[in-house]
């Protein structure tokens, strides 16, 4: 059962084919919002998450200096308190490859935290081993979000800088290997759950809990 119509689809799709990105406002139903919600809160009370990466050629310090969040990767196996959210994504997926011409296969998702004070530097969602990541989609959750708290997603397009705010179940999709962005530092602890959508399905970001 899809959540969205055709019609929603192809709005949304059509921004994201001609701006590079589309921002979708209270994207998740009410019930799976609080879903993921309490899914997210559990597993960072449980110390679950892990200091992210970019790659196995840097050090720690650097990787400090880049990037400042930490990542729990979901499975769609393992997680069933948010299997409607994987059914969501699915659905993307397959409305990504109908409208948008894509040949997406695979899918990689995880919940990131960054701690007051962290940021995540300007860079690309591709790496050079690793060029598979079409589509980046994240949700942001974070209730109550104020300016001064800071943490935007800072999107570089031509010559324009595009803000996002990160409100809660605000939704944004937009192409990996085509927008550079960063996150500004961020004064409150700032979570979202972001992922990717793969040309062809990857292992690797999961196996090593890198990137
Ligand atoms: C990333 C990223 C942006 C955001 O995880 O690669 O750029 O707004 N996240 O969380
Ligand atoms: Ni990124």
């Amino acid at each position: 059962m899809n959540i969205y119509s055709d019609d929603e689809w192809l709005l949304w799709i059509d921004s994201l084919s001609e701006k590079d990105y589309v921002v979708i406002d209270r994207f998740l139903p009410n019930d799976l919002y609080g879903l993921v919600q309490h899914f997210f809160e559990e597993k960072l009370s449980h110390d679950d998450f892990k200091k992210s990466g970019i790659g196995s050629v840097y050090n720690n310090q650097i990787i400090e200096s880049i990037r400042g969040d930490f990542t729990f990767w979901i499975d769609k196996k393992r997680d069933v308190e948010i299997h409607q959210f994987f059914e969501l994504i699915e659905e993307s997926k397959d409305k990504l490859n109908r409208y948008c011409y894509l040949s997406l296969s695979g899918y990689e998702f995880h919940l990131a935290h960054y701690p007051k004070g962290s940021f995540y530097k300007r860079h690309l969602d591709q790496f050079n081993n690793r060029s598979n990541r079409m589509i980046t989609m994240i949700v942001y959750l974070n209730e109550n979000w104020k300016k001064e708290d800071g943490g935007e997603l800072k999107i570089y397009k031509n010559d324009t800088e595009i803000l996002i705010e990160p409100l809660a179940n605000r939704c944004i999709l937009f192409k990996s290997a085509l927008l550079e962005h960063e996150v500004l530092p961020t004064n409150i602890g700032r979570n979202s759950l972001t992922g990717w959508f793969l040309y062809q399905p990857s292992s690797v970001g999961y196996i090593l809990g890198n990137n």
